[in-house]
């Protein structure tokens, strides 16, 4: 007798967003910088973004988001056996952030660690949390992405701090009833190290001499963004036998609205399908996927059984997606 095992899905229970109330609009920054809401709206669709205050580090920002995922899905302290957060920009080299943020919401037990994927981080981490699932290490996960780009960036640089903005965002991941349609229906994860250099960050922890700022070939980085993450969608869609008819929802990274302009089209996808939120909070790297689904799920736009698709590529250069029926 044939035995057939089924893999748990990890269904994505609730979702949770975190924003620095302080608000900066390209017209402040045009005051002291030599750039124009005009150029930042055209190249980018960016109008603002939030800068976190001193108290507002990765870790607390990722406590709120997760706090209110938590919420969102019901789900009691003790469920949460693993906690993975996409940041790269903890508060310290250690302990994680992840293990600051267990504290914090007083969890009394699992375990967590932070992961260094930039801008790819959270479909990184939605990855390794699914996998925990199906490997029936955890049947509890909370998935963080968590950024301060505001403290990483050259604000003498008009070619990069415009672009960047704070925030965290969070999803629960739980162990679904075995058979359900519901759930992660696949990631994809890819990485290219020989690319390192056109996006990175050009320091380090225990070097005073270099704390680090974010440094960017962005017109590189645009171009291997709109490759990439084309090949990412067709991919994600052909592992799974599906064609983008089926897809309800685009839930991108947020980095330009030019490139995720190109991706819903590619898609064939109406532009109230294609979750939108850089022109509010401009590039909060591996935050700005939770943070888009979390306001899509909060305001009732995705709803139980659509077919959310989510890409993102960023520094590494990293990038992939995730195929999620929510
Ligand atoms: O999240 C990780 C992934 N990141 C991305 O996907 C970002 C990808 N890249 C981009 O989004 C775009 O390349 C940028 C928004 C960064 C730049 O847009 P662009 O259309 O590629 O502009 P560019 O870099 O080719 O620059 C065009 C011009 C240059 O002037 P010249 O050389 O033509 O005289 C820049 O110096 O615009 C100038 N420029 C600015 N002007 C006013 C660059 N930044 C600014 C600025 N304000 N902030």
């Amino acid at each position: 007798m044939a035995v057939q095992v089924m893999a748990r899905r990890s269904i994505l229970a609730g979702t949770g967003g975190y924003l620095p109330a302080r608000v900066l609009t390209n017209q402040e920054l045009a005051a002291s910088l030599d750039t124009s809401d005009a150029w930042i709206r055209e190249r980018t669709g960016i109008c603002q973004r939030h800068i976190a205050a001193p108290h507002e580090t990765a870790a607390f920002m990722g406590t709120a988001a997760a706090r209110q995922a938590l919420a969102a899905a019901g789900a009691e302290p003790a469920e949460v056996e693993a906690i993975i957060v996409a940041t790269s920009t903890p508060d310290q080299a250690f302990p994680s952030t992840a293990l600051r943020i267990q504290a914090a919401l007083d969890l009394p037990g699992g375990f967590g660690f932070d992961l260094s994927a930039a801008c790819s981080g959270f479909v990184y981490a939605l990855s390794v949390g699914d996998s925990l699932i199906r490997a029936g290490q955890a049947k509890g996960v909370l998935v963080i992405g968590t950024e301060v780009y505001s403290r990483i960036l050259d604000w003498s640089d008009r070619g990069t701090c415009v672009l960047f903005g704070d925030g965290a965002g969070a999803v629960f991941l739980r162990a679904g009833a075995e058979g359900t349609d519901r759930g992660i229906l696949s990631t994809h994860l890819h990485g290219q190290g020989s690319l390192g250099d056109i996006l990175y960050v050009n320091g380090a922890v225990g070097r005073p001499d270099l704390p680090g700022t974010l440094v960017m070939q962005g017109r590189e980085v645009f171009r291997h963004a709109v490759n990439r993450l084309a090949e990412s969608v067709d991919e994600a869609l052909a592992a799974n036998f599906l064609t983008r008819e089926d897809v309800d929802w685009l839930v991108p990274h947020q980095a330009n609205l030019r490139i995720i302009d190109a991706m819903g089209r590619k898609l064939g996808l109406a532009p109230e399908r294609v979750v939108v939120t850089v022109d509010r909070h401009a590039n909060t790297s591996a935050a700005s996927v939770p943070l888009a689904l979390a306001e899509a799920v909060g305001d009732g736009r995705i709803g139980q059984g659509d077919l959310v698709l989510m890409e993102a590529l960023g520094g590494g250069l990293t990038w992939g997606s995730a195929l999620v029926r929510m």
